[in-house]
């Protein structure tokens, strides 16, 4: 704190008497400058938050000098080498780009890159989509699938008022936690649906339906488009369509989230497989797509929210609509959205070339993460841990709900400077041909000694 009590361009107080006009003069002064005494942010107003619990995960990992660690929290792909992996084709696009003599760094339009938004919508409904054709889908470019969870989130607390229209949300239970914040933060009330069996370590089926059935009609339920998060658990095709049937009934209101797509099965065309069923059956419904997972491009914020109405003669008309209104949030709140990963994706989805490459690239990340399901289903079972483990290898996607209990994740990080959520569950890309076995072991010694 600077101190105030030696004015520079006051005279000191010797050289003037208490009540001489120059005192009183810089009795004001001194009072004007002194530091506010309280604040208008009191513990009972602004009471010290949590870390976030991921993000404090990652910090105790850093921090963790063992030379055995391992983290198993965050969910970012990681090489054999359990390092970060920039694509080969974001390598290439990032070439091409920083050599083209016109690049700028001028603002986007509010709605983003339109070679960007145009090839997303096609790479998440299919070119062939209807929807496409009839002109019935409106795209934006948001601040990775967060940004886009965020913009549905909030036109939907604006706008989902029609009579009879149920603003809750309903998540699957569990779900990604920061859905929660999200839908809570832009005042849309949230419910949940039951969603993982803790016998079977898949999917509740018969709870979900029966709480999508029970849910008043023309609810707003999220549904992760493929690799659930966290419990890398997918209901099969078949019972997609019974999901589909029972909502169209319902008249709810269907709301994906598509983190994943092409990085879970490897497949784009297949991750995408439940939102085009949906949209072949005439919802009207939103997408928020990310490309933090499947370019690797996390930290650069690139994603799209979708927007698609129902088949009617209206429906340009209602999309229009719903565009002119997204535009007029989105430039409230970010103005216009940042450049440099929707200029690496764009350069890819528009390249024929670049986008088989990136097919093979998604194959490598699927793949290697499907390779170490197997080698730590393998592993366990060879070590005759107790406890099935089959749902290692039946889960998909980034994360495996392995149903260690909150005290074994603890032993396992005290003992093995294992990093994992405290809900059990693990980033199977921090798994590596090198590793895997020393967590077999480790898993296997404290299921064996932990409740
Ligand atoms: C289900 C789900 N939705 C959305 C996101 C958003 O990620 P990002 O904002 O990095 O694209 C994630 C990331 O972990 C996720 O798992």
């Amino acid at each position: 704190m600077p101190s105030y009590s030696q004015h520079p361009i006051m005279p000191s107080a010797s050289a003037s008497t208490s009540s001489s006009p120059l005192s009183r003069l810089r009795n004001i002064t001194d009072h004007m400058a002194s530091p506010v005494a309280s604040t208008s942010f009191p513990a009972e107003a602004v009471p010290q938050a949590p870390e976030d619990a991921l993000f404090g995960l990652m910090r105790a990992y850093r921090a963790d000098e063992s030379k055995d660690k391992v983290d198993l929290g965050i969910g970012a792909y990681r090489d054999d080498n359990a390092k970060p992996w920039v694509l080969p084709v974001v390598k290439k696009a990032d070439e091409i780009l920083r050599n083209d003599p016109d690049l700028n760094h001028e603002y986007l339009p509010i709605a983003g890159l339109n070679s960007l938004t145009s090839k997303a919508s096609e790479l998440i409904l299919g070119a062939s989509s209807p929807a496409l054709a009839e002109k019935r889908t409106t795209s934006v470019q948001t601040i990775s699938g967060t940004g886009a969870v965020h913009l549905a989130g909030l036109f939907l607390a604006r706008f989902y008022k029609v009579d009879g229209a149920n603003r809750t949300v309903y998540l699957s239970n569990p779900t990604w936690a920061n859905h929660n914040q999200i839908f809570t933060n832009v005042g849309l009330p949230i419910a949940t649906y039951p969603y993982f069996d803790k016998a079977t370590r898949g999917l509740d089926f018969a709870g979900m339906k029966a709480a999508l059935a029970a849910a008043p009609d023309r609810s707003i339920i999220l549904l992760h488009a493929c690799a659930h998060n966290p419990t890398g658990v997918d209901p099969t095709p078949d019972q997609w369509r019974e999901i589909a049937d029972l909502m169209r009934a319902k008249r709810h209101f269907p709301f994906f989230d598509c983190a994943y797509q092409g990085f879970a099965s490897g497949d784009l065309d297949r991750d995408a497989s439940a939102i085009r069923l949906f949209v072949d059956r005439g919802f009207e419904l939103v997408v928020a797509q990310s490309f933090a997972k499947n370019f690797g491009l996390y930290g650069e914020r690139a994603g799209c929210l979708h927007f698609v109405s129902s088949p009617s003669a209206g429906a340009a008309e209602v999309t229009a609509r719903v565009a002119s209104q997204l535009a007029i949030l989105q430039r409230s709140e970010i103005s216009n959205p940042p450049l440099y990963g929707a200029r690496i994706a764009s350069a890819v989805l528009n390249d024929e070339a670049l986008f088989a490459e990136w097919r093979d690239n998604l194959r490598t990340m699927s793949g290697r993460i499907i390779d170490m399901r197997r080698a730590l289903r393998s592993r366990l079972e060879a070590l005759g841990t107790p406890g099935q483990w089959n749902h290692i290898t039946d889960q998909i996607g980034m994360f495996s709900f392995t149903g260690l209990s909150e005290a074994q994740v603890a032993r396992l990080r005290e003992e093995f400077h294992v990093y994992m959520t405290k809900n059990g569950r693990i980033s199977m890309a921090g798994l590596n041909t090198r590793n895997v076995e020393y967590f077999a072991k480790a898993v296997d010694k404290v299921v064996r000694e932990v409740q």
